[in-house]
């Protein structure tokens, strides 16, 4: 396994949570319920496991390693910029689904943003996945990609996070709201 196939396997499971945002904002829209308990995991998911693991992997290890080669400085960046824009649109979720909690009818504005943040989820994946590509046949010595694989992979509390994290998307694509 490498650096870059870690984060690819990320990549698949953010797109199962992006399947189930999908489902959560047309449901609201639809004035279905759907238990705020739910909607509360979904933001754990994003903050956890989005921000807390995959972002950091990426911001922390893998970008800084490809920029090393002076290549894809740009696409880094853009990268970068999105991420805080993601970042921005999961404290508004958050905010909102306080509000709606507290009493206050924010049903418009939560599916709102999950509905922005599935499109933020789209663009950004699919443009990462074609940098992984680039980064992996035309930048990345295999000693590197070792070395960032087993950097992931030497931190057990981000490993169980991670873990917990799964078995959070598995229980959420069970829910009744999910399934009709
Ligand atoms: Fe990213
Ligand atoms: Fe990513």
């Amino acid at each position: 396994m490498s650096g870059t196939e870690i984060l690819r396997n990320d990549h698949r499971q953010i797109r199962r949570l992006e399947k189930i945002v999908i489902k959560c904002y047309v449901k609201l829209y639809e004035s279905k319920d759907i238990p705020f308990s739910d909607i509360e995991i979904i933001v754990l998911i994003i903050s956890e496991f989005l921000d807390a693991v995959h972002y950091a992997r990426e911001e922390d290890q893998y970008f800084p390693c490809v920029a090393t080669y002076d290549s894809l400085k740009q696409e880094i960046r853009v990268f970068m910029i999105e991420h805080e824009f993601g970042r921005r649109i999961a404290s508004n979720i958050s905010k909102y689904l306080q509000k709606w909690k507290s009493g206050e009818d924010q049903r418009e504005p939560v599916a709102r943003f999950l509905k922005a943040y599935a499109v933020y989820l789209d663009e950004h994946l699919t443009k990462e996945d074609k940098f992984f590509d680039i980064a992996e046949n035309q930048v990345l010595s295999q000693d590197e990609e070792k070395m960032m694989y087993e950097e992931f992979r030497a931190v057990t509390a981000v490993v169980t996070k991670f873990d917990e994290m799964i078995k959070s998307i598995d229980y959420l694509e069970t829910t009744p709201w999910m399934k009709d």
